[in-house]
């Protein structure tokens, strides 16, 4: 017989005179002549009640069938009296693996902490179980935002020989063994230093400058030592690239792009939605229904320091222009001034990398960072530099090895164009639509510093 899903069952129209659901129980109560099993399979947050009498077949292993074991269970789908409109009526169960009293789940209410150092089962509870799925929801939703638009999806390289933020947050990639001596790049895998990239976005532009619209989304890598609850050492990245583009169009697309993104979570109906809302975070609903209506504030980096100074506001690093906004300063902006998603433009060139593009005040360049309520920074972007000289004086004022990007510079030297994209932290994206506050519980297997458990 062939195996129904939980939440197919649950969604049935009907009574079905046969089924067979296989899942893991969360919870078991017997009275004499009858039990109750509560079974999920993950692939909804609801869990089906089964009602299993004494005497059937499989019902001697009944006090096996506890908390975290796995079973089978065959019968018949009926109304049921309780909250939810069906329950099965077991005419046989099968313990597949039992679960002895160690396992680590049997009582609710566990820390995040507590459940992160048991990555590999916390996907069995109802808040991992409903981000994982929420997780998988929002990667289709990307696909799909994307590929209607008629970008393509290209696949990056993850070993790289660039630093594409020019930030030095490279793990280095090799097989060399770092406690030998005489290391040199000539005995090394690739003759030459190779990193994990930090982003696809320089690739990324050369498809763009072929393809016209090209979207990446992948893993990225990134050896910051700042243990925050938004960082993490490997995170997937979403990073649109779109020629014959501005800084103007690249904003609308992001705008568009987040709206989309907000809008697939609110069409949820598979309950995982009312579950964030209901206990990570209850102003969730409310706060992306008003992202999904309201137009996102542009202001520029100027006008939004300049908001700052004059808001009375205690910060940490107090502002002024030429810093580097902190997290306290994007959280400023769009949670107490503007309340909702703000996109600030035009940073100082000081602090933006070697490929945005310079504009006429030869102080700025357009670059353009999303910041959103709850987390900060979501997006970040720019116009490239497409004029030839400029950006091999970007390189030279930074003092990089201009060798390597030759490639990068060809785009400049063969039929330039205006082009422009940005990168879309996806756990950020997640934490967004979920409401949850550590990046850590929206990766499966976070790799943060000094841990890479599993
Ligand atoms: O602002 P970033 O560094 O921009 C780039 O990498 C550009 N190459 C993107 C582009 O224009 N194509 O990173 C983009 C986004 C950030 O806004 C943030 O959401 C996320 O990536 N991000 C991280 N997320 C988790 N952990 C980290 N360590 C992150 N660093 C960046
Ligand atoms: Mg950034």
């Amino acid at each position: 017989m062939k195996r129904t899903l939980v939440k197919h069952a649950l969604a049935s129209e009907t009574p079905m005179e046969e089924i067979l659901v296989e899942g893991w129980v969360r919870t078991r109560r017997d009275s004499k002549t009858f039990s109750f099993l509560e079974v999920n399979d993950g692939t909804s947050l609801a869990s089906i009640q089964v009602v299993a009498d004494a005497g059937i077949p499989g019902y001697e292993d009944i006090a096996q069938m506890g908390t975290g074991a796995s079973v089978s269970v065959q019968g018949r789908l009926v109304e049921s009296p309780g909250k939810q409109r069906w329950e099965i009526q077991a005419s046989g169960v099968r313990l597949v693996g039992n679960a002895p009293d160690t396992y680590p789940l049997q009582k609710k209410g566990h820390s995040p902490e507590f459940l992160r150092s048991i990555a590999h089962l916390r996907a069995r509870t109802n808040l991992f179980g409903a981000v994982f799925r929420t997780r998988s929801r929002m990667a289709a939703a990307v696909h799909q935002f994307f590929l209607e638009r008629d970008f393509v999806w290209i696949h990056t390289p993850i070993i790289t020989a660039s630093d594409c933020e020019g930030a030095g947050e490279m793990f280095h990639v090799t097989t060399l063994d770092p406690l030998a001596d005489n290391k040199s790049y000539d005995k090394d895998f690739f003759g030459k230093a190779a990193s994990l990239t930090v982003s696809g976005q320089l690739e990324g532009e050369t498809m763009a400058c072929a393809l016209s619209n090209i979207y990446t989304f992948g893993p990225t890598f990134r050896a910051e030592n700042s243990n925050t609850s938004r960082h993490a050492a490997e995170f997937w990245m979403i990073e649109p690239e779109m020629a014959f583009c501005d800084l103007e169009g690249d904003m609308d697309v992001a705008e568009a792009f987040v709206k989309h993104i907000v809008n697939t979570m609110l069409t949820d109906e598979g309950g995982d939605l009312d579950f964030f809302n209901k206990f990570v975070d209850k102003g969730l609903r409310a706060r992306l229904e008003a992202v999904a209506q309201q137009p996102f504030v542009r202001c520029s980096y100027t006008e939004a320091i300049d908001i700052m100074q004059k808001s009375g506001e205690k910060f940490e690093f107090p502002p002024h222009w030429g810093m580097d906004m902190q997290s306290e300063h994007e959280r400023f902006l769009t949670e107490k001034h503007f309340k909702c998603p703000v996109i600030v433009y035009n940073y100082p060139k000081e602090i933006k990398p070697f490929y945005m593009r310079l504009n006429d005040d030869g102080k700025t360049v357009t670059a353009m960072d999303v910041l959103v309520p709850g987390i900060g920074e979501l997006i970040g972007g720019s116009q490239r530099e497409e004029r030839l000289e400029q950006l091999e004086a970007n390189i030279e004022r930074m003092g990089m090895d201009k060798t390597g990007y030759e490639w990068y510079c060809d785009l400049r030297r063969y039929g330039t164009v205006p082009h422009a994209g940005f990168g879309v932290g996806f756990e950020r994206l997640i934490m967004f639509v979920t409401g949850i506050q550590n990046i850590r519980d929206v990766l499966p297997y976070p790799r943060t510093p000094r841990n890479c458990e599993f």
